[in-house]
């Protein structure tokens, strides 16, 4: 046999097992990518071509973004010689759903867009995790970048490849795991953020300093006012070390085998909260800071955290601006609605409700076994009116 030059014969004998033997198919996949941190557009950009030498990139970010940040970047990826098309979508949680995902979908087909070309969503979690969900969807699995927009999005929601849309049923419901090509954030785009959104990102930030790095709680405590101001550079450290300690942390369990996921901390009661003031009023972040407040509180209840590891842990929350207990939630949370929630997802997760509880700063516990009356007391502790020791009786915990 004679084969043109270049072309060459695929050579195999797989051996045929036992017509009974349990045929094992095997299909592992471990992807790593680089996570960067640009301090201009202009920077960003060539991070971006070095990641997509001669693709086509299919562009998308929400209306918000696009109207503050999109001309800049456009002019920036044209001037680097990269072929661009850009759609956007409408901001907020409203939008994280099949219906913008299929119009997504339907843009992508249009565009004639071919497997190796590169979806980047510019955003926010929002714009991130649907692009993401469209980018694991269209011809099953396109490359896609994340350039995060939201101080969430760069210490959180563009890293590990969760992505996922909203079912009318739950958040995140239609979702798969699907790994960015590479994670670019730059600072320039965080200027704009409203303080709000600044607060929200920083409790994701505050959490994984809590359950794993001393060194990243220290300098938000140290920093917290440079970083309210988003002076560029404090900005930059803290994005660098909140991404530093998520990847660390999803790098022992990248598909979540694992349920008791440290990372989980602040979640528990801070997913009730969102279910039941339902979905908005309250943003993630402020939930999870009064997850975690709580959760701090039920440990120390417990004698499983020092009281000086939990007053620095609120101290933080309160100097950040954050709900610490709940007369603070920018939506109220009936004590009694949180714990009919709670009782929902312990009955979808085999009767058990796992709590993440900080031991001290940089370590925590995962247990099952936390009462309803101990969520009550945390749920419903609020600051002592009156400071006097000896008439303050109910308000132990800081
Ligand atoms: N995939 C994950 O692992 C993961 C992790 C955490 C959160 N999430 C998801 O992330 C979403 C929340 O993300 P988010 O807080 O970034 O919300 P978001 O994307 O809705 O952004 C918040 C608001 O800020 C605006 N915005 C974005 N960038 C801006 C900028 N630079 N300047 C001014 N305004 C800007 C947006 O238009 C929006 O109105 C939720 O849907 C959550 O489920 C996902
Ligand atoms: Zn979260």
């Amino acid at each position: 046999m004679s084969l043109p030059p270049g072309i060459h014969v695929i050579h195999d004998a797989i051996a045929l097992p036992a017509p009974h033997d349990t045929v094992r198919a095997r299909a592992v996949h471990r992807a790593e990518y680089p996570v960067v941190f640009a301090d201009s557009v202009e920077e960003a950009v060539k991070h971006l071509r070095t990641v997509v030498p001669d693709q086509r990139i299919a562009l998308v970010t929400d209306d918000t973004v696009a109207a503050l940040h999109g001309r800049e970047l456009r002019e920036e990826l044209h001037r680097q010689g990269v072929e661009t098309t850009v759609t956007t979508i409408a901001p907020g949680e409203a939008s994280k759903t099949l219906r913008t995902a299929e119009r997504l979908l339907d843009w992508l087909a249009g565009s004639r867009m071919r497997r190796r070309d590169v979806l980047v969503a510019f955003g926010g979690g929002v714009v991130i995790d649907t692009a993401g969900w469209v980018a694991s969807a269209y011809m099953r699995g396109m490359p896609y970048v994340n350039l995060p927009t939201t101080l969430l999005a760069g210490v959180d929601a563009a890293l590990g490849g969760k992505v996922a849309v909203d079912h009318p049923q739950a958040k995140n419901l239609i979702g798969a795991f699907h790994q960015p090509t590479a994670v670019i954030a730059a600072t320039p785009w965080l200027s704009t953020l409203p303080a709000r959104h600044v607060r929200a990102g920083l409790a994701e930030a505050v959490k994984k300093g809590v359950i794993a790095s001393p060194a990243l709680f220290e300098l938000i405590e140290r920093d917290l006012p440079e970083i309210l101001a988003l002076e560029p550079s404090t900005l930059r450290r803290l994005v660098h070390g909140a991404a530093t300690v998520k990847c660390a942390l999803i790098d022992r369990d990248p598909y979540e085998e694992d349920l008791r996921r440290p990372l989980n901390f602040g979640h528990t009661i801070g997913h009730a909260v969102e279910t039941v003031t339902g979905y908005g009023p309250v943003l993630h972040g402020e939930a999870v800071a009064f997850g975690m407040a709580c959760a701090a509180r039920i440990s120390l209840g417990r004698g499983w955290m020092t009281g000086t590891a939990s007053t620095r842990l609120l101290t933080v929350l309160r100097r950040a601006g954050l709900p610490c207990d709940r007369a603070q939630l920018p939506a109220p949370a009936d004590p009694g609605a949180v714990l009919a929630a709670l009782e929902k997802i312990r009955l979808i997760r085999d009767g058990r409700l796992r709590f993440v509880l900080p031991t001290d700063i940089g370590t925590s516990a995962i247990t099952d076994d936390v009462t309803d009356d101990e969520i009550r007391q945390a749920l419903s502790w609020s600051p002592d009116p009156d400071p006097d020791p000896r008439t303050a009786r109910r308000n132990t915990a800081p």
